[in-house]
């Protein structure tokens, strides 16, 4: 025993001596290399161009060393021929870095990452960003903008589908299994990909949820809100980060100095890169914080900003400004040994080139398979009237309509630029596939895509309803309506989908709705109507087989929604760690209910909507099983702790249905009475189970002062004594509570 304790102590002192050697090699090594460089070529470093092949003016910037970082170049020859110029062509030989945005998939497409966060399952997270880094390193992508780690409460806003919903500790969660997923073991490994955490920071909070829009956060807001995702990610040694578009209090993010050199370096202790977004440094002069591009560059290179994507604001000014004394040679220095640091950690000044695959490195069966069971984890099931699903396999006929049941391209969803829609497999191929043979499909598409507006197939749609076992209905967005500057300010489903829901449901029969979407929509009606509700954020490549799984049973959905469903998006923001009120919702009172002429008394005086009252449609962490859970009281280790224990909370799940199933165990805090006001509840944890039929487990969480802490108005962050709330459950907004005492 001692003497292997002894052997795995060598070992790991081994291994830090030999990490630390490295580090001291390769900041030697930077060192050396900044010496010989001329400031023309620091600034070369420092500017990040899009790739646009093997043209004869980006052969000359390379030799002469006026870029450092390329994006969007994805074949691999010329991957290797724009680095071989690099390194054998230009003065210094200093490899390029070849960046691309594979945000969740690069050929293999899994669920849009809003999808994959409604998994709860960091670990299939984590590997389906390694077969992303996997299938993208091999045409030499080494560095990625993923993953977007803003926290956003506003469902207009499109870029939702690339976050993984409203909360801290979720996104925190979900970012760095993402980042590991990327990064690898080592960053050296030529299957690694640099991570990139953005947008730093707070573009999530967006007003109106209008892309590139102004934000307004308040410093507690963002320490407690917005920043902590970014400060998991420099934990888990996020390679890079990325600034975003928007200003915060006044100031946009490319030149803001708090953010990026205050926050981030100085109080986290940071030292990889920052990349601008794209053209952002120079639209601080649209945004009127900079006068001309010479201000921009100025005030970005002041802000910490290392690298200008796309603005050429640093490639026409920096020389100049560091030649007139504006700017030191000290701040340019510093900016160029953040980015050759990245490029010798990833090996690229040893190895540059990328082999050409012996084998296929795409759509390997394992990396379909993965995706299917990323899909069908991401799947929630919202509504199971009288146990319509699953199936069963021996009805005769199935109707299947909605053209999004066989859209190979919008299952992928948003930002996938290298996808290949015709790899997807869409529902309908899946099930022809499967149950072709002892089922008769009958697919009525009925409208052409999602915004069709026309009811011309409506007839043929709701014959193929009443004359079949069961009927599938397909509904939301296309791809292209969320993502980037794909906001919506109507967040019904579009064109006449509603229509055809409410046709459907004159059928009388009952009826299992899909919908596959790229951010929650406001679906009250429609779900009202349906008997059976599976809810998807697109789902990527697999979307097909997992849906068919699904339906009939083989696979039973244990997805949870990672952001609250709205009724109406009047309600928007609504999310479950709102803050206590004065007047919490009670009495509440609807608009039709109001007696015509009734004094302004009657309505009571609580906080709700007329018209919406107070509930979400679902709720965050919401999702149904095919089978049932049985959550008892939670019990404590002790009712009262002091800052230096850990309080043990449990509570025995029993699965009491008739299937075996995952489910979603979480864990919500409240902090009674605070100096500052605090939200009803907030998600500290969870864990994904697996239980049998009639399995129990005793499912337990530990708790310590610094879960219990938050940021107040003295900035700085700590627990209070006082009485504390604590639930686990199977939502945000089910399950018995206990209290606790923080001494
Ligand atoms: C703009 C987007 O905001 C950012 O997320 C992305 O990585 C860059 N364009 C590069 O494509």
């Amino acid at each position: 025993m001692k003497k292997s304790f002894i052997i795995i102590y060598l070992f790991v002192f081994a291994l830090i001596s030999c990490n630390k050697q490295r580090e001291d090699s390769i900041e030697l090594r930077i060192n050396k290399l900044i010496k010989q460089m001329t400031l023309d070529e620091k600034v070369g470093q420092m500017n990040q161009l899009s790739g646009v092949g093997l043209s004869e003016d980006m052969i000359e910037m390379i030799k002469s060393g006026q870029v450092g970082t390329l994006l969007n170049e994805v074949d691999i020859e010329t991957v290797n021929e724009l680095q071989r110029i690099a390194v054998e062509e230009s003065r210094l030989g200093i490899p390029l870095i070849i960046a691309r945005d594979v945000i969740h998939g690069f050929k293999t497409i899994f669920p849009i990452p809003l999808g994959q966060a409604s998994s709860w399952n960091p670990e299939i997270v984590k590997s389906a960003a390694r077969v992303s880094a996997q299938e993208a390193s091999s045409v030499g992508i080494r560095w990625t903008f993923a993953p977007m780690i803003d926290v956003t409460r506003d469902p207009r806003w499109g870029r939702i589908a690339e976050s993984f919903g409203e909360d801290s500790h979720l996104t925190s969660v979900m970012g760095v299994a993402m980042i590991e997923g990327l990064q690898g073991d080592t960053l050296s490994h030529p299957s690694s990909v640099a991570s990139c955490a953005k947008h730093f920071a707070a573009y999530g909070a967006t007003e109106s949820g209008k892309d590139y829009n102004t934000t307004w956060v308040p410093e507690i807001q963002l320490r407690e809100l917005y920043l902590p995702p970014f400060k998991a990610a420099v934990d888990a040694k996020a390679a890079t980060f990325m600034c975003s578009f928007n200003d915060i209090n006044g100031v946009p993010s490319s030149g803001n100095t708090f953010l990026n050199r205050m926050i981030l370096r100085n109080e986290w202790g940071y030292n990889g890169l920052v990349v601008s977004d794209w053209g952002s440094i120079e639209q601080m002069i649209p945004h009127g914080f900079c006068k001309d591009i010479n201000d921009a560059a100025k005030k970005s290179i002041f802000a910490g900003i290392d690298i200008d994507m796309m603005s050429n604001a640093y490639s026409l000014n920096l020389s100049e400004l560091v030649q007139s004394g504006a700017v030191s040679i000290s701040m340019i220095d510093e900016a160029v040994a953040n980015i050759l640091r990245l490029k010798f950690k990833l090996g690229l000044f040893d190895n540059p080139y990328t082999p050409k695959p012996d084998n296929n490195p795409f759509y390997k069966p394992r990396s379909l398979e993965l995706a299917k069971q990323t899909a069908i984890e991401s799947t929630i099931l919202l509504k199971n009237k009288n146990n319509l699903l699953p199936l069963s396999e021996n009805i005769k006929k199935i109707a299947v309509i909605g053209s999004l049941a066989d859209s190979k391209i919008d299952q992928l969803g948003t930002w996938c630029f290298d996808a290949e829609p015709e790899n997807s497999i869409t529902p309908l191929q899946a099930l022809k596939e499967q149950y072709g043979s002892k089922i008769d499909i009958v697919y009525e598409p009925t409208l052409l895509y999602s915004r069709d507006k026309s009811d011309l197939n409506f007839k043929k749609a709701v014959k193929a309803a009443k004359e079949s076992d069961a009927v599938i209905l397909f509904v939301g967005e296309e791809a292209v309506l969320s993502g980037e500057a794909r906001c919506r300010a109507d967040i019904n489903l579009p064109g006449a989908q509603s229509e055809l829901v409410n046709e459907i449901k004159k059928s009388g029969k009952p009826f299992t709705m899909v919908v596959m979407t790229g951010r929650p929509l406001t679906l009250e009606k429609e779900v009202d109507m349906a008997d059976a509700v599976l809810f998807q954020f697109h789902a990527g490549t697999m979307t097909g087989p997992a849906i068919v799984d699904l339906l009939f049973g083989k696979a039973i959905p244990s997805g949870k929604l990672p952001i609250t469903l709205p009724r109406m998006v009047g309600q928007i923001p609504i999310y479950y760690s709102h803050k206590k009120t004065g007047r919490p919702a009670s009495n509440i009172t609807f608009i039709d209910e109001i007696e015509v002429g009734a004094p302004q008394t009657s309505l009571g005086f609580t906080s709700y909507f007329l018209d919406a009252g107070d509930t979400p449609l679902f709720p965050f962490g919401y999702g149904l099983s095919y089978t049932t859970f049985n959550y008892s009281i939670p019990q404590l280790s002790s009712t009262s702790i002091n800052k230096t224990d850990t309080l043990t909370v449990f509570c025995r799940v029993r699965n009491i249905g008739e299937f075996d199933a995952s489910e979603v165990v979480q864990l919500y805090v409240r902090d009674d009475v605070g100096s500052l006001v605090r939200p009803v509840k907030e998600l500290k944890q969870f864990k994904k189970i697996f239980l049998k039929k009639g399995q129990t487990e005793i499912v337990d969480f530990q708790i310590t002062a610094e879960d219990l802490s938050f940021w107040n108005s003295d900035m700085v962050k700590r627990a209070e004594p006082g009485s504390f709330t604590v639930w686990i459950a199977s939502d945000s907004r089910s399950g018995s509570d206990v209290n606790f005492i923080l001494e």
